[in-house]
């Protein structure tokens, strides 16, 4: 079953198109990674999936549920997570604090799962397997302005799953890091639960073909390949115009 469905989604900025006639499937479980080069218009495809951009045309579905053009707020309701390039933690609060402020929002739904009797309990121990799942353990004390960049971004992940999401979008996870930052960020991405599906865009080939269950290419705005890694390797259009570039 798939958890994400594009139907020949277009988005254009006056003639510049972005986004055309992208159709892509995650299924559940999938670990999907898009590649392409500088402007070739990944991160306003998830943008468009997280709702931070409108598509001019085509659909997005989530779960069979058609959310094309939704708020972000609704979109996240709906189980996608997403994480950001920009910071946005509580640099003065600690690790645990700026967990349980992401658990609180999640206690504003309706559909909690937090009973009023033993929330307390239930929030710190949600806490702590948060912290465990991204490679914080033991950290909870520290503030977060304290944390090394690698360990803000991966902070930030525990923030994003918080809301027990289904999917879990990921821009450039590893940008900016050193090797071994990147290198905890793959076993972190890689151990998160198959009960979670990630669409994620990534540049460094290294964890792309680390990580990827099927990869898809953009170009232009357009698919140019959908495969596993191996058919990704082996295809020669994308030797050609994007692999061949990086060497
Ligand atoms: N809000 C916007 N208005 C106009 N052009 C935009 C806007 N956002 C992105 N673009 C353009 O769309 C193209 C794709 O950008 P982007 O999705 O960020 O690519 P990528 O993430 O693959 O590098 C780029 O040429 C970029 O300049
Ligand atoms: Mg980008």
């Amino acid at each position: 079953m798939s958890v994400l469905r594009l139907d020949s989604l277009y988005k254009s900025f006056g003639n510049l198109v972005v986004t055309d006639n992208i159709s892509l499937i995650v299924d559940a479980g999938e670990r999907h990674v898009i590649i392409g080069p500088n402007g070739a218009g990944k991160t306003s495809l998830v943008n468009q999936i997280g709702g931070q951009l409108r598509p001019s045309a085509g659909r997005v579905l989530v779960n069979d549920h058609d959310i094309t053009g939704w708020p972000p707020d609704s979109i996240s309701r709906m189980g996608v997570a997403r994480t950001f390039q920009r910071n946005n933690l509580f640099q003065n609060l600690s690790v645990v604090e700026n967990i349980r402020l992401a658990l609180e929002v999640r206690l504003g739904n309706p559909l909690n799962f937090f009973a009023p009797v033993g929330r307390d309990t239930a929030m710190s121990e949600r806490a702590t397997q948060l912290m465990a799942q991204v490679h914080l353990d033991g950290d909870g004390a520290r503030a977060a302005r304290t944390l090394s960049y690698g360990e803000q971004r991966q902070l930030e992940i525990a923030i994003a799953l918080a809301g027990e999401p289904e999917l879990l979008l990921l821009d450039e996870p590893t940008s900016g890091m050193s090797p071994s930052e990147t290198a905890r960020m793959i076993a972190l991405i890689g151990s998160l639960p198959r009960t979670l599906s990630i669409l994620m865009i990534e540049h460094d080939m290294k964890v792309v073909f680390s990580l990827a269950d099927r990869i898809t290419v953009l170009h232009y705005g357009k698919v140019l390949a959908t495969g596993t890694p191996a058919e990704i390797q082996a295809n020669d259009r994308v030797r050609e115009v994007y692999l061949g570039m990086v060497h």
